[in-house]
């Protein structure tokens, strides 16, 4: 993919991430996260963290697009995710700093990528998208335990 071409994918998908992230339920932690996948078809997937009063319990953006993508039936069809998030203020969320995917969204989207049988590329950046960091989840996740070891996917 050259760099054009890679771009504009991590444009489109950085601003979807960052439209899902208006919706974040994120009242604990004040801290709004999107996350976009970009499908093999060209649509795009989107998850927000969803926090709960049990804060234990809350759910990452990445987690929950990647189980939206499974639940329409598309686990194996994610080629990449685009990512951004940021501190809230006045319902908007700031902040330029790249957010990276915490260890446990590593290993959920690792499910779908050695489902799909191909490695993610993902895409970070701060609330406000204007700058972005471009990775391989097997960089970020090295070494991975996954569905592979198990006999499953690919
Ligand atoms: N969060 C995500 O949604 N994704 C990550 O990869 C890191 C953290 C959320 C969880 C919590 O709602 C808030 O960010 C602060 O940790």
């Amino acid at each position: 993919m050259n760099d054009e071409i890679s771009d504009e994918i991590a444009g489109t998908l950085i601003a979807a991430a960052r439209e899902a992230a208006r919706h974040a339920h994120a009242p604990y932690s004040n801290f709004a996260v999107g996350a976009a996948l970009l499908m093999t078809d060209g649509s795009i997937v989107t998850g927000t963290n969803f926090e709960n009063a049990s804060y234990g319990l809350s759910l990452c953006a990445e987690t929950v697009a990647a189980a939206r993508a499974n639940a329409e039936g598309r686990l194996r069809d994610i080629v990449a995710v685009g990512i951004i998030g940021g501190m809230m203020r006045g319902g908007v969320a700031h902040g330029t700093e790249p957010i990276r995917p915490c260890g446990r969204c590593r290993q959920v989207l690792n499910e779908a990528a050695q489902m799909g049988g191909r490695d993610l590329t993902v895409y970070c950046a701060g609330a406000e998208g204007e700058t972005y960091e471009t990775h391989r989840l097997s960089e970020l996740l090295p070494h991975a335990f996954g569905p592979a070891d198990l006999g499953i996917g690919g």
